[in-house]
């Protein structure tokens, strides 16, 4: 018998996904976009989904955007903001941000736009007060993860954010390690974009989201059809069938499986000197 121990990367499918997928792969195979019977039909379950998940996280269905990752979640709203702005963009983010935050701030720097990165502390924790004092007039957007996906520390991305909106900066996080072992709720927690993947909390690969704050408005990502209100565009994905599949339907009963207590895990806290909390632990 072999031991899978890499749960961080990738978990496998829960049955009740699966099963709730498999309609979808099977017969209702339309068009959401489709004007017939089943197209509309479809259309209904993307929102019922929406909906769910909105409720998971105490947003509101509008600010919920499906992705096909959360790589592609973390290129959205870096790259949304960046683009969106009047050409002076400034970002700060960290060094122990995953490639998909790293890469993206680096591609941007190509167009002329600016960001810093800031080294954690000897525990891998990023100090509030490193991001503040990296700040300049042109500061546009700060990206800092919720949980790191090597180490597991957990950074006060709260104490981040209040900084941030005191100074009018957006606050993006990407949540990918946290979702499923913590309670992350973006309202509480000042998160302006949060990114999930679904491959991480049991789900299928090829399925993400990301939160937007209804008060933050940036530029399009992917240019084509009018889908997820003209945000992000992908017409073929529920005709073709691929990675990210019809998934937009059953991410919610992955979120069902979130809430069932029975199968959460616990999460140990690490011992901060810097900010001298005390371990769970
Ligand atoms: C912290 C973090 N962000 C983003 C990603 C990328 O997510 P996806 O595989 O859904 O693109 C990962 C996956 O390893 C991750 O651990």
């Amino acid at each position: 018998m072999t031991t899978y121990l890499d749960n961080a990367a990738s978990t496998r499918m829960d049955d009740r996904v699966v099963d709730a997928m498999l309609p979808y792969l099977k017969e209702k195979y339309g068009n959401p976009s489709s004007a017939h019977k089943q197209g509309k039909a479809l259309k209904v379950s993307i929102e019922d989904a929406r909906e769910t998940i909105a409720d998971f996280f105490g947003t509101k269905p509008k600010e919920i955007f499906f992705t096909s990752g959360g790589t592609e979640s973390n290129n959205f709203a870096i790259k949304g903001c960046a683009f969106s702005s009047d050409g002076k963009f400034h970002g700060i983010t960290s060094s122990i941000e995953h490639p998909a935050v790293l890469e993206t701030y680096n591609y941007i720097c190509k167009f002329g736009f600016e960001a810093d990165v800031v080294k954690p502390d000897s525990l891998g924790m990023i100090n509030p007060s490193s991001i503040e004092n990296r700040i300049n007039d042109k500061t546009r957007l700060v990206s800092v993860m919720h949980a790191n996906n090597e180490i597991g520390n957990i950074n006060d991305v709260k104490a981040i954010s209040e900084i941030c909106r005191t100074r009018g900066i957006l606050f993006h996080s990407d949540t990918v390690q946290s979702i499923g072992k913590m309670d992350v709720k973006p309202k509480e927690l000042g998160i302006d974009f949060l990114t999930l993947s679904a491959h991480k909390i049991y789900g299928p690969k090829g399925i993400g989201i990301l939160f937007i704050d209804e008060n933050v408005k940036i530029d399009k990502y992917i240019h084509g059809g009018s889908q997820e209100r003209n945000m992000r565009a992908d017409i073929d994905k529920h005709v073709k069938q691929r990675k990210s599949g019809v998934s937009h339907f059953y991410i919610s009963i992955i979120i069902i499986h979130l809430t069932d207590k029975s199968l959460k895990v616990s999460f140990k806290k690490p011992v901060s000197k810097s900010n001298g909390k005390k371990s769970d632990a």
